[in-house]
């Protein structure tokens, strides 16, 4: 009889992996612990059997019940669960937001103010022969501080605080400067890429601060590129976000990766220069840190300086927004509020 309860678990096994549907699944069951099942006869049958036997045949039949039971049990919660999917991938609609838009008196979606900026910014650089990159939120210490010539312990690591992992070694990216590392190291220059993207730093909020911003990265690598050609290209980027043109001025900057480094700064769109919020009562927004890219990044990314030099530039994106639309608080563009998303529809 144990010959038996092995050939039924054998039979169960091969007919358990052909099952597809719940109707198969049931009709299974039946058949196998049903009250006229395989298992219950065999359950009922062992009263004929050798009294000494009985005990190890009934243990085992048992055993073989119950894990008839769970496995079926398992897979019809795995099929209920397919079924629902497949039924709410059918009759499915994001009921609040249709709720939302018709309480408002809205009628449809647009773009988030920062993605039509993005894509914007994005074919001005295309149509100067740029790539378009991405890169992870989720960085390593090396290409967010190290390759960027930021060693542990370099006070720029201060200014730039953020979200770790418990490992210490990822953390959300600061800034989109590691998609130049990553750009180097899949690139071969001369080369030309702008990478995009969100980034993270652990700071207290403001009009115009966030701790989640949008970045664009820029760089350049040739041979002989000088500062006559970062500003060329970050002048013809400019006048071409702003439709007009905007008064620039040029800071000496530091940041770690570039040297020389620079601050390029815009007359505030939102005041005119008088002063305000936004531009914390300066007239002068900072938009667009850059600079000739230091040695050591080049170094890093496997790029010879002796042979090849460049510039890059990061762009805050959220400012830019904030500009064009004449938005006085960064906190907006998070905010999800459907009456101040409705209002940018192009791209
Ligand atoms: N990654 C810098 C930051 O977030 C911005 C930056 C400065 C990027 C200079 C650059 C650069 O590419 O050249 O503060």
């Amino acid at each position: 009889m144990l010959k038996k309860i092995e050939e039924l678990q054998q039979e169960f096994r091969t007919a358990f992996e052909e099952v597809k549907t719940k109707a198969d699944l049931l009709n299974l069951k039946a058949d196998f612990i049903g009250k006229k099942g395989k298992i219950s006869k065999i359950l009922k049958s062992l009263k004929d059997a050798a009294p000494e036997e009985r005990k190890t045949l009934g243990a085992e039949s048992n055993l073989l019940k119950t894990g008839i039971i769970s496995q079926i049990d398992e897979k019809l919660k795995a099929l209920n669960i397919q079924e629902m999917n497949e039924e709410l991938s059918r009759v499915w609609q994001d009921i609040t937001l249709r709720d939302s838009v018709r309480d408002k008196g809205l009628t449809s979606a647009g773009y988030h103010p920062v993605s039509i900026i993005q894509r914007e910014i994005e074919d001005i650089f295309i149509s100067m022969g740029f790539d378009i990159l991405d890169g992870p939120h989720i960085e390593d210490d090396y290409h967010n501080f190290e390759a960027l010539n930021t060693p542990p312990n370099h006070p720029a690591r201060d200014v730039q605080d953020t979200f770790w992992f418990s490992d210490m070694v990822h953390l959300l990216r600061t800034h989109t400067s590691p998609i130049q590392v990553r750009g180097m190291e899949s690139k071969k220059p001369p080369f030309k890429f702008v990478g995009p993207g969100k980034a993270f730093r652990n700071e207290t909020t403001d009009a115009s601060h966030e701790f989640v911003f949008h970045q664009l990265e820029g760089m350049m690598v040739d041979k002989n590129i000088t500062v006559a050609n970062l500003i060329y290209f970050m002048k013809t980027l400019l006048s071409e976000i702003f439709r007009r043109t905007v008064d620039v001025r040029l800071r000496p900057g530091f940041f770690p990766f570039v040297e020389p480094g620079f601050e390029l700064d815009i007359k505030c769109l939102i005041c005119g220069g008088d002063g305000c919020s936004v531009c914390k009562q300066s007239g002068w927004v900072e938009l667009l840190p850059c600079g000739m890219i230091h040695p050591n990044v080049l170094r890093h990314g496997g790029i010879d300086p002796d042979e090849y030099n460049g510039f890059a530039f990061g762009l805050g994106l959220d400012r830019l927004v904030m500009m064009r639309y004449g938005i006085d608080d960064i906190r907006l563009l998070h905010a999800g509020d459907l009456r101040f998303q409705s209002q940018f529809k192009a791209y």
